[in-house]
C-alpha cells in the first residue's frame, strides 16, 4: 500500500472494512482518503445496547470469505450516538488469525477505561492493532488532543517519511512528525500530561465517574416513568430516550421529539441533543463533566414534560 497504493492489490474493489452500523462518520472520511471509497464499508448489526453484535460479525466475516478481503475491522469503545462499548475481547478473538487489522475507535469512550468499575467493558483492548483516543472530550484539555496508540511500535514506520531537509532519518530526538500524516506537529501530549499531573489521577477518575453515575441514575429513573421510553442501557455517559405521552399518537412521536429539542434549545435554559435510532427520533443526553448531576437532568425532564403538555 505504501509503495503502490491501491494498484498493489489485484482487485481493490474486493477490499472491505467492517464496522458497526453505529460507527462514527469519520470512518467514511478515512476510507475516502484511503481511496477505497465508502463502498468498502460493510456494516454489522448491533444488539439491544447498541454494541456490535458478535454473532452478526461472525456471520458477516463468513459471508465475505472468498468474495472480499477484510483489511480492517473497527470496533468502537463508546459510540457517539449512545456511548456503547463494543465487546472488544470477543471481537479480537473473532478476528485473531484472519490477518485483518483491528482498530478501536476510543475517541469518546476510552477515557472511561480509567474508571475501575468500568474497566471490564474494555477487556481485550490490548489485542487490537491500534486504538484512538480524544482526551479533549472529557479530560479537561484543550481541543485538539487526539492520540493514536499502536500495539507494535514498528507500525509507526508505515507513516514515517524522511528527507534531507526535514524529519531527517539520522535525527536522534523524538519527533511526533514521523508518527503522523502532518509533519509539523506540536507536542500535544504536553497539555494532557500537565493536566493529569495537575488534577492528579484520582481527581481525574472522579471527574470521569460523576457523569456516568448521573446517567445511570437517569436511566433507572426513566425506566420507571410511563411517559418516557429508553433506547438502551447506558455503558458510559450518554442516554437516548424519548417522551411517549398518552395524548400523542405513535406516528407523531418523531415530530414530538424534534419539537422538544427545538423548544429546549430556543428557551436556552437547559440543553439536550437529538439522535436517530432505527428510524426513531430520540432525545439524547450527554453527560461529560462533573457538573452534570442527576438532579440537573431531572429538572430538564420536568421542562420536557411541560413542553409535552403544550404539544398539540
Ligand atoms: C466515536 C467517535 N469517533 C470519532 C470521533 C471524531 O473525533 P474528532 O472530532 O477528534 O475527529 C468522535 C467525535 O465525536 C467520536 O465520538
Amino acid at each position: 500500500m505504501a509503495e503502490r497504493g491501491l494498484t498493489g492489490f489485484d482487485d481493490p474493489t474486493r477490499l472491505a472494512v467492517v464496522v458497526s452500523v453505529d460507527a462514527h462518520f469519520s470512518l467514511k472520511h478515512a476510507v475516502r482518503f484511503l481511496g477505497l471509497g465508502e463502498q468498502c464499508l460493510v456494516p454489522v448489526a448491533v444488539d439491544y445496547n447498541r454494541r456490535m453484535d458478535t454473532a452478526s460479525l461472525r456471520a458477516t466475516l463468513a459471508e465475505l470469505r472468498g468474495s472480499r478481503e477484510v483489511v480492517c475491522v473497527v470496533a468502537t469503545s463508546g459510540t457517539t450516538s449512545t456511548g456503547s462499548v463494543d465487546p472488544v475481547g470477543e471481537i479480537a478473538d473473532i478476528t485473531a488469525g484472519l490477518g485483518t487489522w483491528l482498530h478501536i475507535d476510543g475517541a469518546y469512550g476510552l477515557a472511561y477505561k480509567l474508571v475501575p468499575e468500568l474497566a471490564s467493558l474494555f477487556a481485550g483492548i490490548e489485542h487490537a492493532d491500534s486504538v484512538s483516543w480524544d482526551p479533549h472530550k472529557q479530560s479537561g484539555v484543550p481541543i485538539p488532543s487526539s492520540i493514536l496508540f499502536v500495539t507494535n511500535p514498528d507500525d509507526f514506520d508505515r507513516v514515517a517519511l524522511f528527507s534531507s531537509y526535514w524529519n531527517r532519518a539520522d535525527a536522534t530526538e523524538p519527533n511526533p512528525g514521523t508518527k503522523s500524516i502532518p509533519s509539523t506537529r506540536p507536542l500535544t501530549a504536553l497539555p494532557l500530561v500537565t493536566s493529569i499531573r495537575h488534577q492528579g489521577l484520582d481527581a481525574l477518575i472522579q471527574r470521569l465517574r460523576a457523569p456516568i453515575v448521573a446517567i445511570r441514575e437517569l436511566y433507572e429513573y426513566l425506566e420507571q416513568q410511563p411517559d418516557f421510553e429508553t433506547f438502551h442501557e447506558p455503558d458510559t455517559g450518554i442516554l437516548c430516550f424519548r417522551a411517549v405521552p398518552d395524548h400523542v399518537p405513535a406516528e407523531r412521536l418523531n415530530e414530538l421529539q424534534r419539537h422538544i429539542y427545538t423548544v429546549v434549545l430556543a428557551e436556552g435554559r437547559r440543553t439536550t441533543s437529538i439522535s436517530e435510532i432505527d428510524g426513531h427520533t430520540t432525545l439524547r443526553f450527554v453527560a461529560v463533566g462533573p457538573q452534570v448531576t442527576f438532579d440537573a437532568m431531572k429538572r430538564t425532564i420536568e421542562e420536557i414534560r411541560r413542553i409535552v403538555r403544550d404539544f398539540t
